[in-house]
């Protein structure tokens, strides 16, 4: 592949002025983040005055971080792997959707304090909508337990009508569900173990099945939380949350087997732009945020 050229990657850089309302993305490590590009082609589109930076933050400096950005004067931040949950614990008044799913990846700083929300479960849904996914009726099995499973159970909750999650640790999985069977849910929400004979049971039922582990991400590539010996259940569509690479193992296993399939990108997209209009108070150009993300991810 011919490597990009500082002119082709123009449109997602920032114009900086002396004006410029800055937000960015708190994480450790962050330089593998999409968001910068997919924000500042996001306010270049829209000819806003605005800039997004990558903010390198270790763990144990997120208060001061936080402090930071306020007497900086940003007007708000993303929090990815591993500081939602402390972003949380710094915000001084919550939405409903982050108390939900208990942690936070969007921060706004407001004049009146900081306010934390999550747009994970909104930009899943969103997700799963444009993929012709709707919930709506479905019995889901969900892979994993960890941060990104408890945003998309969240979702699940509300409009699917089971929601089974299934974890390597399962006593994870019965935490999860025991959480969010707390909440007003109109699924009916079990847990177990991700393993051969659990999946084999759930798959004769199951209409659509989400990973949120990592198995199939890169540098895992040729790994799926789907056992190579266990035939997909044709019936069930299959949204998988990685998008690096965006053609998984598991989303291979589905296609063979003619279900419906998605990569993650989707999810990223709209929770980013989630965040843009919480910000910004206008809509987000979601085709324009896609654009840029494939242009990174193509790289
Ligand atoms: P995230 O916030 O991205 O969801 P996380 O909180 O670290 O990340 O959760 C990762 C999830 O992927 C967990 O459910 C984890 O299972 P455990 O709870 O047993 O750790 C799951 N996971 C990670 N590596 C895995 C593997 N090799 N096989 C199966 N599940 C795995």
């Amino acid at each position: 592949m011919t490597p990009p050229t500082l002119d082709s990657l123009d449109w997602l850089r920032p114009n900086l002025l002396g004006s410029t309302k800055m937000v960015g993305v708190m994480g450790w490590p962050v330089e593998h983040s999409v968001s910068p590009p997919m924000h500042n082609a996001a306010f270049r589109h829209l000819g806003l005055d605005w800039a997004y930076v990558p903010l390198p933050v270790r763990p144990a400096e997120m208060p001061e971080a936080v402090a930071g950005l306020r007497a900086l004067g940003f007007v708000g931040a993303n929090a990815t792997v591993p500081h939602k949950r402390m972003l949380y614990d710094l915000v001084d008044e919550l939405t409903p959707a982050a108390r939900a799913i208990g942690a936070a990846n969007t921060l706004h700083i407001r004049p009146k304090g900081l306010l934390g929300h999550n747009t994970d479960a909104a930009g899943f849904q969103r997700a799963l909508r444009e993929a012709d996914m709707p919930p709506e009726g479905r019995h889901a099995l969900v892979l994993g337990a960890g941060g990104a499973a408890r945003a998309v159970v969240c979702a699940l909750a509300t409009s699917a009508a089971s929601v089974t999650i299934l974890n390597r640790t399962p006593e994870k999985a019965e935490i999860l569900a025991d959480a969010m069977s707390a909440a007003p849910a109109s699924a009916s929400i079990e847990a177990g173990p991700l393993d051969r004979k659990t999946l084999s049971r759930y798959a004769t039922r199951a209409d659509l099945v989400v990973n949120t582990t990592p198995l199939g991400m890169w540098p895992q590539v040729e790994r799926s939380p789907w056992p190579q010996d266990l035939p997909y259940p044709r019936e069930a569509s299959c949204y998988d949350l990685v998008y690096n690479p965006r053609q998984t193992q598991l989303l291979r296993q589905a296609q063979a087997a003619g279900a419906a399939i998605s990569d993650g990108l989707g999810m990223l997209v709209h929770q980013g732009a989630e965040a843009f209009e919480l910000w910004t108070q206008q809509p987000a150009p979601v085709e324009v945020m896609r654009a840029a993300c494939e242009a990174v991810l193509d790289t």
